[in-house]
């Protein structure tokens, strides 16, 4: 089997760059372990830059997102008692949209397949090879299944083989893409946080418009939505923690302690449908590619969730790669592709900057002392009192800005032949 670019890994990054190959006219295959449903249905994170947003009108796939996601100016800090709102659309004059991962990945794979795209689902890749030749190779199985984080597959699966021009690895922090990368070529930065974040669903109104990120002395909680009957709340909690240990009653104690405010908020209470922990980490590789690999997403750089990024760098990565291998496909010309690395990474270590910042200003480290927390306080303040630092938030938040270079065509009105090189 050949293809032009081989995609393992079919979440946002993976999915994204097929469908945007394919407006070039590239083809791909993306290989993806998990079912069709199950990538449909995984709650993952849900605030869309407005870079994001426009990339996905732009490429086509914004119908459900226009109608569906809710487009906010602004967030809330809460610390100290007092809640103060960074306003957005006054200090960049852009804003967010809140719309899950897994309905951006939905709209993705719908457009796929409507084009005759190949995703090959419950597909596992088992091994990269030739990377450094022009013919790469991914060897893969169908008919695999995770359980329990081990592959399981189908006793009649063969191994099979796809050849290819390159190869993009999107298949997350744990998939095989990045270790297909010699140990001796690569380095990797990696940070781990003394907490989790334990993440509810709940059916119900949203208790708040715009999003709560709350440092409380118990530790740190948001509120986010999903949609006018969904909320997505989360609190900081150790990671080793376990779901079992947190009954409803318990959650639901918890966040009113953390949240509820003295003139009168309250956090709204709901039917619960659903409880994970996720474990907090920033983690970037250098280089992100290798011959003919390029990583892009999770599984080259994690950053903890608190500044919302995780899609939106892996879109941004996504958005270079794309336009990288439409050089290469359309005139030869590798430059980009030479470049994909050391220009990803520069937004990838600043937007690893402001997740860390935002998650060092809003939750309680288990060794901090009193003075640490009035620190913390104190940056709050600032942060909300401060024109410059409230922008400087609001900046990063929104997402910084994208090289007019990686933008597509109807993103900026300019016509593809016009766009400079970056
Ligand atoms: C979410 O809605 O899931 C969400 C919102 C903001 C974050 C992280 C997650 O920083």
């Amino acid at each position: 089997m050949y293809t032009q670019v081989s995609i393992v890994g079919g979440g946002p990054a993976g999915l994204l760059l097929s469908h945007l190959l394919h407006l070039r006219g590239i083809e791909s295959v993306v290989l993806e372990l998990r079912s069709r449903e199950e990538l449909e249905t995984e709650i993952r994170a849900g605030v869309l830059e407005q870079g994001t947003v426009d990339l996905l009108n732009a490429a086509g796939v914004g119908d459900r997102m226009r109608k569906q996601g809710a487009v906010h100016h602004g967030v809330n800090l809460q610390f100290d008692g007092h809640r103060e709102r960074i306003d957005f659309h006054d200090l960049t004059g852009r804003a967010i949209t809140v719309y899950g991962q897994h309905e951006v990945v939905k709209d993705l794979i719908q457009a796929r397949l409507d084009a005759g795209g190949h995703i090959l689902f419950e597909t596992a890749a088992t091994e990269l090879r030739d990377l450094d030749s022009d013919e790469p190779k991914v060897r893969f199985r169908r008919g695999a299944k995770l359980e329990g984080g081990t592959i399981r597959f189908d006793d009649d699966a063969e191994e099979e083989e796809l050849v290819c021009g390159h190869i993009a690895g999107c298949d997350g922090f744990f998939g095989i893409s990045r270790p297909a990368i010699p140990e001796a070529d690569r380095t990797e930065y990696m940070r781990t946080y003394p907490f989790g974040w334990f993440g509810i669903l709940v059916e119900g109104p949203p208790s708040t418009e715009e999003l709560i990120y709350n440092l409380h002395e118990r530790g740190f909680a948001l509120v986010s939505t999903r949609s006018p009957e969904i909320q997505r709340l989360y609190f900081q909690c150790d990671p080793e923690d376990e779901v079992g240990h947190w009954p409803d009653e318990r959650i639901w104690s918890e966040m009113h302690a953390r949240l509820d405010t003295d003139d009168g908020w309250t956090v709204n209470e709901g039917n619960i449908v659903q409880k994970s922990i996720v474990r907090m980490r920033s983690f970037v590789t250098e280089p992100m590619q290798h011959g003919r690999l390029f990583l892009a997403g999770d599984a080259a750089h994690i950053v903890p969730p608190t500044g919302a990024k995780g899609m939106n760098l892996a879109v941004a990565d996504v958005r270079v790669l794309a336009r990288g291998l439409a050089d290469f496909h359309e005139s030869g010309d590798t430059d980009l592709l030479e470049r994909y690395s050391e220009i990803c990474l520069r937004r990838v270590w600043k937007t690893s900057r402001f997740s860390w910042w935002m998650t060092s200003m809003l939750h309680r480290f288990e060794k901090d002392n009193d003075f640490q927390h009035r620190f913390q306080i104190a940056e709050l303040d600032y942060v909300t009192s401060s024109r410059a630092a409230a922008t400087t938030l609001a900046e990063n938040y929104v997402g910084l800005p994208i090289d007019p270079a990686f933008l597509i065509p109807g993103e900026d009105g300019m016509k593809d032949q016009d766009r400079r090189k970056p």
